[in-house]
């Protein structure tokens, strides 16, 4: 069919129309949201096209380059279900779409009766001509749009131009959004791999810790019974060796009470390594013993004053759970040794709601922001992964020449 040449009479208007429509797809082209209502306005915008003679029905397909078939993925103006569903799927190079798809260019039908390519017929066909638009970039095609037009439709060189700008700016919109929804994909894909890895992990990591307090229960057992008895008994033979000395070897009696007073503190470290590995009263008793004996301890041993209220020694709690407020106490109370500078300690537990909180408060120089957010040292992540693991909360507070706050809550269950 002949180009036609733009009518003389009127060149100015119609070219501003066609930039007018340019411009207005290419804005909704930019915006948010979903992509289907954003391609119907687009297409609404075209088929206001008046020079075309666009009628108000439009179309898009996506091109499926596997299946070598054209999608409709959706439509503006009147269609009827029959059409809808025979037009389903048109495989490449079937009736006038399915050709573009194939030819990558602008196609142009004068009617349906009279053109042989427009293969696909409809009970409720009425006389009609077509643009058939190439949605391509520099890269691929994209898909198909198709306007219904008039028959006999106008044919110029600048509506074309027009028609092909607008395929090239759909198809960019179209791939822009497949892009963005894969990677939408992509990204929820690899949270949820994040999560199943994050939760394994801490799993495991629980299973270790539950392992090493095992070792360190038995280890300390042993190193209280087997080698605590063998020292006491050492020190009964040695004890009733030391009466047979003669009296008038007195060298001989001193070096048995040296031997005696050796034995003594090897007895008190022994019963001191086994209590520093797992102290057996958290076994035997409750967390709150427990911790005030650590606390005496500490007290002793470091000098820091330890105000305690500690109100859970009626609950049962889990053994691995009581495990894990000790452990955090420690290593709250040793952090408070290396950097606080502090001379009291506050602890507290105690049952609010259904959750058991315990807080450990000093009155030291105070921990900064940056050290609880951006912290690569294990002390405070092994505080934070063992509460993780029973759903529980952890909060660091501390303000400079304030003090340090360590406050930890865990969802319990009464027995
Ligand atoms: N009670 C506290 N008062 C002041 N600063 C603290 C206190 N507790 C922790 N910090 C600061 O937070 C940092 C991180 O603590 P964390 O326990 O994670 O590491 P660490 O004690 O340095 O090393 P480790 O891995 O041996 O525990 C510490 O280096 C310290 O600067
Ligand atoms: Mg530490």
């Amino acid at each position: 069919m002949a180009e036609q040449e733009h009518p003389s009479q009127n060149p100015t208007n119609h070219i501003t129309e066609e930039y007018r429509i340019l411009h207005k797809v290419a804005q909704i082209l930019q915006t948010q949201g979903e992509l289907e209502p954003m391609l119907r306005e687009a297409m609404r915008a075209i088929t206001g096209f008046h020079e075309l003679k666009v009628e108000n029905k439009a179309g898009i397909f996506l091109a499926n380059e596997k299946k070598k078939v054209l999608q409709l993925f959706t439509t503006v103006g009147d269609f009827s279900e029959e059409f809808l569903e025979k037009e389903k799927n048109v495989p490449f190079g079937d009736c006038l779409c399915g050709r573009v798809a194939v030819s990558g260019k602008l196609l142009m039908s004068e009617s349906c009766y009279s053109d042989s390519r427009h293969e696909r017929t409809f009970s409720d066909m009425t006389a009609h001509g077509h643009y058939i638009v190439p949605l391509k970039n520099s890269e691929q095609l994209i898909g198909v749009m198709f306007l219904y037009t008039n028959t006999n439709p106008v044919w110029y060189k600048h509506s074309q131009e027009v028609l092909l700008s607008i395929g090239g700016l759909i198809a960019d919109a179209i791939q822009k959004k497949q892009v963005e929804s894969e990677l939408e994909e992509y990204r929820h894909r690899l949270e949820g791999l994040v999560d199943t890895r994050t939760g394994e992990l801490r799993q495991l990591s629980h299973q270790i810790q539950k392992i090493r307090e095992e070792e360190k229960s038995r280890i300390s057992r042993e190193v209280h019974d087997e080698l605590g008895q063998s020292l006491t008994a050492l020190k009964m033979a040695l004890f009733q060796l030391e009466k047979k000395f003669p009296k008038e070897n007195p060298d001989l009696k001193e070096s048995a009470q040296s031997m005696l007073d050796l034995i003594d503190t090897t007895i008190k470290s022994v019963q001191r390594i086994a209590m520093e590995l797992r102290p057996p009263i958290l076994d035997v008793f409750g967390l709150c013993d427990a911790i005030a004996w650590q606390a005496g301890e500490y007290e002793k041993r470091f000098g820091i004053k330890f105000n305690l209220n500690c109100l859970q020694d009626q609950m049962d709690l889990d053994n691995d759970l009581k495990t894990t407020f000790f452990r955090v106490f420690q290593e709250s109370v040793t952090n408070v040794v290396r950097h606080a500078e502090a001379s009291q300690v506050d602890v507290s537990m105690s049952l609010q709601k259904d959750q058991l909180v315990l807080t450990i408060k000093d009155d030291g120089k105070g921990i900064h922001k940056d050290q609880i957010e951006g912290s690569n040292s294990l002390g405070l992540i092994g505080i934070r992964e063992r509460v993780r693991y029973w759903n529980g909360e952890v909060l660091f507070s501390g303000a400079p020449g304030k003090g340090t706050s360590v406050e930890i809550r865990i969802p319990v269950s009464k027995k």
